[in-house]
C-alpha cells in the first residue's frame, strides 16, 4: 500500500475545526490591523530563494525540494513565504498603490529536515509582510499581530525574544571580532560549528551543542556592535512593546537562520513544546527589495509555524471547539420514499441548513443510530400512515419535543427554525 511521504500529515476531518479555528483568528487579528490577503504560487525559481534567504543558509543549501522541470527551469517548492512575497510586491508594483503595503498569507511550505514533533517536510505557515517604511513602530506592530494570536488562542507559556543584527557593516565588523576571539578555540568546537565558522559564523549561536555554548558564553555580542541608528530603532521597539503590554527578553545570541535580517529580529517561543519551540520568527529585511531588482524599501515581517501553534495549544489545552453538529437528519420510514427524502432533504440544503439522510436503505434504528452520532439538532420522519396523509414529524434532539407538521408548512416551519 502506497503511504503518505515521511514528513507530510493528512488533516482529517477530526483535525480541520482546530485548523479552522486557528486560520478565523489569525484572518480576524491581521485584518484588524488592516494587513490584507496575499497568496502566492507553491512553487518559484530556485534563483529567487537563492538569491534572498542565502547560498550558505541551512535552507537553501541542504532542505530545498529542488527539481528541473520538463522546459529545464530550475523550480523550488517554496520553503518560506518572504520571498515570494516580495516578488510579488516588485513585480506588481504593490508600493505605487500604499506608501505602506500590509499583506498577511496562510500557505503551506516545504523544507527537507529530519521529521520529528514540531517539525514537518510539508507544513504550514502564516504570517505578514509590512512594506514601505522603515519606522521601528512597524517592527513592534509586526511582533504584535503575532503575540496577539497566539494570545487569541489561549497560549499562556510564550517568552518573545529579541534582538538587532545592525546593518550589514556592523555585521561584517563584528564577523570579524568573532572570528578573532574564536580563532584559538576553533579545535573545540563541534564539526558542525566549525563548518559554520568558515560559513556563516554567526549560526554558531544556534548550536544546541552545550561545549559550542560554552565556548560562546564569553563571546562579544552583535548587539554591543551596531551602529546608532540600529541603537534607537531598537529601543523604539522596546518602547511600544512595553506601551502595548507585551513582555519581552532580549536576547543577544538570536540571529535567526535566513540572510535577509537587518537591524530587529525577534521570535516567540514555547515552553511547553519540547525542543521545535519557536511557534514564530520574523524580523527586518530593509535590503531584501532592492536585492530582488525593486528600488530601495524597507520591510518587516514574520512567520508562524501552525503545526507546532497547534501542538502547544493542545499541551497548554488552550481552547476547545465545538462537536461537529447538523441540522436536520431526515429519517426514512418507507423504503421506497427514497427520493421524496432527497427532495425534502435539496429544499432544506437549498435553505442553508445542513442536512444528511441514508443512502444505504438501514433500518429506522439504524438511521436514529446516524442521526446521534452526527449530532444532529432536528430528525425529521417521512413515511408511514401519516406521510400518506400529507404529515411528516419533526423531533428537537435536544428537547425531545415531536411536532406532526403538514408537510407544506415544511418551508415554513424551516424559516421559523431559523430565525
Ligand atoms: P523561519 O524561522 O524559517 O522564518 O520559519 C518561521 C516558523 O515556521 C518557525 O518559527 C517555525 O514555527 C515554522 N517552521 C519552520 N520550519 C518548519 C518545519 N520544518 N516544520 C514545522 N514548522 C516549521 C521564515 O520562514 C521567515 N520567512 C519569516 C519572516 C517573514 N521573516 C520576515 N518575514
Amino acid at each position: 500500500m502506497i503511504k503518505a511521504i515521511k514528513g507530510t500529515k493528512d488533516l482529517l476531518p477530526a483535525d480541520n475545526p482546530r485548523w479552522r479555528f486557528l486560520e478565523e483568528t489569525v484572518r480576524r487579528i491581521f485584518e484588524n490591523f488592516n494587513y490584507r490577503e496575499i497568496r502566492t504560487p507553491i512553487f518559484e525559481e530556485t534563483a529567487l530563494f537563492a538569491r534572498s534567504i542565502g547560498e550558505e543558509t541551512d535552507i537553501v543549501s541542504k532542505e530545498m525540494y529542488t527539481f528541473t522541470d520538463k522546459g529545464g527551469t530550475s523550480i523550488t517548492l517554496k520553503p518560506e513565504m518572504t520571498a515570494g512575497v516580495v516578488r510579488a510586491y516588485v513585480e506588481h508594483s504593490l508600493g505605487s498603490q500604499h506608501p505602506v503595503t500590509k499583506l498577511y498569507y496562510i500557505s503551506p511550505m516545504f523544507r527537507q529536515e529530519r521529521p520529528q514533533a514540531g517539525r514537518f517536510r510539508q507544513f504550514h505557515q502564516f504570517g505578514a509582510e509590512a512594506i514601505g517604511s522603515s519606522s521601528p513602530v512597524l517592527d513592534g506592530e509586526i511582533i504584535q499581530t503575532a503575540y496577539d494570536i497566539l494570545k487569541a488562542l489561549g497560549l499562556q507559556d510564550l517568552t518573545v525574544k529579541i534582538n538587532s543584527l545592525g546593518v550589514p557593516a556592523d555585521r561584517e565588523n563584528y564577523k570579524q571580532l568573532l572570528r578573532n576571539y574564536l580563532n584559538d578555540k576553533k579545535d573545540k568546537l563541534t564539526e558542525d560549528s566549525r563548518k559554520r565558522f568558515d560559513k556563516n559564523i554567526l549560526r554558531i549561536f544556534d548550536s544546541k551543542a552545550e561545549s559550542d555554548q560554552e565556548l560562546i558564553k564569553n563571546a562579544p555580542m552583535l548587539i554591543d556592535h551596531i551602529n546608532d541608528e540600529s541603537k534607537n530603532d531598537f529601543e523604539v521597539v522596546k518602547e511600544y512593546l512595553s506601551k502595548v503590554n507585551i513582555p519581552f527578553e532580549v536576547d543577544p545570541k538570536l540571529v535567526r537562520g535566513l540572510d535577509y535580517y537587518t537591524k530587529t529580529t525577534f521570535e516567540i517561543i514555547s515552553g511547553k513544546v519540547g525542543s521545535q519551540s519557536a511557534l514564530c520568527g520574523g524580523g527586518r529585511y530593509d535590503l531584501l527589495i532592492e536585492q530582488l531588482g525593486g528600488k530601495p524599501t524597507p520591510g518587516v515581517g514574520f512567520a508562524a509555524g501552525m503545526e507546532r501553534i497547534l501542538l502547544a495549544c493542545e499541551n497548554e489545552n488552550s481552547f476547545t471547539v465545538d462537536e461537529p453538529a447538523i441540522d436536520v437528519y431526515i429519517i426514512r420510514i418507507d423504503k421506497e420514499l427514497g427520493l421524496e427524502v432527497s427532495a425534502i432533504a435539496s429544499q432544506l440544503r437549498r435553505k442553508n441548513f445542513t442536512v444528511d439522510y441514508d443512502y444505504l436503505q438501514r433500518s429506522v434504528k439504524a438511521q436514529m443510530r446516524e442521526a446521534n452520532k452526527l449530532n444532529a439538532k432536528y430528525t425529521l420522519f417521512i413515511g408511514g400512515d401519516e406521510y400518506k396523509n400529507g404529515m411528516i414529524n419533526l423531533k428537537n434532539m435536544e428537547t425531545g419535543e415531536q411536532t406532526n407538521l403538514p408537510i407544506n408548512d415544511l418551508s415554513r416551519v424551516i424559516d421559523n427554525l431559523k430565525a
